[in-house]
């Protein structure tokens, strides 16, 4: 794997600067424009080419991905877009920077709930919006979402910004289930519960748990595990410790996912190469090294958990097809902002 050294500072050039560091086509190569962190696809791509001999050249973007196909154009570079959440599959296909892939092997092992009908995304993995439950504070086993909004749970919840992606679709979710109206006294019951004003990312919220600061959280699954084996940051493993992992819903429509996901870019310049990533990325060795090193849920019918995350208890996914909470996301947005929900709770 290669890391394309080119900032966004040079966007504006990057039509050609991107082409002198990087041909446009070369044999045996793909060319990867990835929200995903390089640490986490290194192990991916390294097999990748272990087993085609194509070499992969990585641009890492943290904002602005779509942007800057449409500043490249025709010409560029891009051949595979990697990404998480149905937002961001979504904005890359109303951008009109990626083109639609029919391919057999690739429709065999991504079941259609995780893919564009049209084949312009595919997820690659699952992730559940999960409850993270205080060992020591919570009795309970058993949870739903509708329960956050119950006046039991008064000054015991703690949440990111309810802006962020991953709470957006799972009000959008909520949406789907429920209705608008219905949606959006959860949302103000959960808002009204809350122990203090969203702030942080999904650990930051285990850590609020072991400091007594409240009793629930909401968290997505594989953060448990990269807490749990956290050697860089060893605190993070009371962190993980403090907490157990309860899986709303599981009684009935089960637990709401997200996805990672993957696009064929629309100007592909390698594109046999691209199709051939694609493949592998949907297929057993990768949907393995997704389940062992980054705790996601791989979406190949028949691969397992890890052990860690299988150590959670089983997920029971939501059936909802991600087009149907993609088509709520701004409604959801919307709510979020009507409720004053980042203002956290009443006084
Ligand atoms: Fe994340």
């Amino acid at each position: 794997m290669q890391l394309l050294k080119t900032s966004l500072a040079a966007l504006a050039l990057s039509t050609a600067g991107l082409a002198l560091a990087v041909p446009a086509h070369a044999d045996g190569e793909v060319n990867i424009y990835s929200y995903r962190q390089p640490d986490l696809i290194k192990p991916l791509l390294e097999e990748f080419t272990k087993e085609t001999g194509i070499t992969t050249n990585v641009l890492f973007l943290d904002k602005g991905l779509v942007e800057r196909i449409q500043a490249e154009g025709a010409n560029s570079p891009a051949d595979v877009i990697l990404t998480v959440d149905i937002a961001r599959l979504t904005e890359a296909k109303d951008g009109g920077v990626t083109q639609p892939v029919q391919n057999d092997t690739i429709n065999k092992d991504i079941p259609a709930q995780y893919r564009d009908p049209d084949g312009s995304w595919f997820g690659l993995t699952t992730r559940s919006r999960v409850v993270y439950a205080s060992k020591d504070r919570v009795a309970q086993n058993e949870i739903t979402y509708e329960e956050l909004a119950d006046p039991k749970w008064k000054g015991k919840i703690c949440t990111r910004d309810g802006q962020h992606s991953y709470n957006i679709g799972l009000t959008a979710s909520m949406i789907a289930h429920h209705g608008e109206a219905e949606a959006e006294k959860w949302l103000t019951g959960l808002k009204n519960n809350l122990a203090k004003k969203p702030d942080g990312g999904d650990r930051d919220q285990a850590k609020a748990i072991l400091a007594g600061e409240c009793d629930l959280a909401l968290g997505n699954s594989y953060y448990v595990g990269l807490m749990l084996t956290n050697e860089k940051e060893p605190e993070q493993k009371d962190w993980a410790a403090a907490i157990k992992v309860l899986f709303p819903n599981a009684g009935d429509r089960g637990s709401h996912v997200n996805v990672s996901g993957m696009a064929l870019a629309k100007n592909a310049p390698n594109k046999d190469n691209a199709v051939k990533l694609m493949e592998f990325l949907s297929a057993g060795n990768a949907q393995k090294i997704y389940a062992e090193q980054v705790y996601e849920y791989p979406v190949l019918p028949g691969a397992e958990p890890s052990e860690i995350v299988k150590s959670f208890g089983t997920l029971k996914a939501d059936a909802l097809p991600l087009v149907d909470i993609a088509a709520n996301r701004k409604k959801a947005s919307e709510l979020v902002d009507k409720v004053g929900y980042n203002d956290g709770p009443s006084q």
